[in-house]
């Protein structure tokens, strides 16, 4: 009699395991059977009403089934624990080969960017890289360029003036004087920098801003040689042949002076708002060097002459990627240069 409920019992039992559908499913039938007041415990009470002789092997049976009930509410504990864990792995899965969300990778800044491919476009033809001060003294920023104490030229460059007679470069043309200076003839040289005016700041105007400044000195060197690198140079900025025109223009280091336009890329000639509606902008100040210039550094003019220039480079960036404001560029604000 109690053998055959005691099978029933196992076969309920495991039938229930097998069912289950959750661990908390799992624990209530493990509870009902195995429990302290579970099914196999009453039956355990019961031993004593079994004849002597029958115990033995009832309780060898009892034994069993408790046995087997154990082991597979073992095992099914143990499918559900891997289910959970595979879940958990699913869930916090992480694809290691995509980039850290944490870190993004910089950029240089476009004025940079500009600065260093004209660099290496003027390197390859001939030209050494400069750098000059940022902190001038007033002969180099003035008066070897040709622009003495009196002369209204001065008045043209708003200009920040540190004690004992320095000053906040306004240009990078006295690089070109420490250049005259320094290098031996015939020379070929650039310098890109920082130069700073006491402007007041608008769409078009900052206190500091990029300029390159370009000299090149040799025998016979003529406005056709200018027209030349300037050319090569604006080709290889805009990556495209652009036209370019020269006016006259007034710097008391050259002479002839020209302020150098290229026609505008925006619009392409019939005028736009960024070329003002003229079809040109402006963008290249240059000349011939002022023999005056050439014989305040050492130089005899009657033996050598050359070409120089300053590029606008902020200026330029903004033309090669048509923007409209100076502040954009020079702000500082990364939502917008992080574009480049
Ligand atoms: N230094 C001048 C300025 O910032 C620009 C300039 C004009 C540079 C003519 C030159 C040049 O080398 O030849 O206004």
């Amino acid at each position: 009699m109690i053998e055959g409920s005691l099978a029933e019992l196992q076969a309920n039992a495991l039938a229930r395991i097998e069912a289950a559908r959750n661990p908390e499913e799992l624990e209530a039938v493990r509870v009902e059977v195995l429990g302290r007041k579970g099914s196999l415990a009453a039956v355990s009470k019961d031993m004593g009403k079994i004849p002597a002789e029958e115990r033995a092997r009832i309780g060898k049976l009892l034994n069993s089934a408790k046995q087997t009930l154990e082991t597979a509410l073992a095992a099914r504990q143990e499918e559900f624990a891997g289910q959970a864990l595979g879940a958990r792995l699913e869930s916090e899965w992480l694809d290691l080969t995509l980039p850290a969300p944490g870190i993004r990778p910089g950029s240089l800044h476009p004025v940079t960017q500009i600065q260093e491919e004209i660099e290496d476009l003027f390197r390859s033809l001939g030209f050494t890289v400069l750098d000059g001060r940022e902190v001038e003294d007033e002969y180099h920023n003035f008066d070897a360029l040709n622009i003495p104490a009196d002369h209204p030229a001065r008045d043209m460059q708003d200009t920040f003036w540190l004690d004992g007679g320095n000053l906040l470069r306004t240009h990078t043309s006295p690089v070109q004087v420490r250049g005259m200076e320094t290098l031996p003839l015939p020379l070929r040289m650039i310098a890109p920098g920082r130069v700073f005016r006491n402007e007041s700041v608008d769409a078009s105007h900052e206190h500091t801003f990029y300029q390159l400044e370009g000299m090149m000195i040799d025998r016979d060197i003529s406005v056709a040689n200018l027209i030349y690198f300037m050319k090569t140079l604006l080709t290889a900025v805009f990556r495209r042949e652009v036209t370019v025109r020269l006016r006259p223009g007034f710097f008391p280091f050259v002479e002839p002076g020209f302020e150098l336009d290229i026609q505008c890329l925006i619009c392409g000639g019939p005028g736009c708002p960024v070329c003002k509606q003229s079809g040109w902008v402006e963008l290249l100040p240059c000349g011939l060097i002022n023999p005056r210039v050439l014989r305040m550094s050492g130089i005899d003019p009657d033996k050598w002459n050359g070409f120089a220039f300053g590029l606008g480079l902020t200026r330029l960036v903004m033309m090669r990627y048509a923007i409209d404001d100076i502040r954009h560029l020079m702000g500082g604000d990364l939502r917008f240069l992080r574009q480049f």
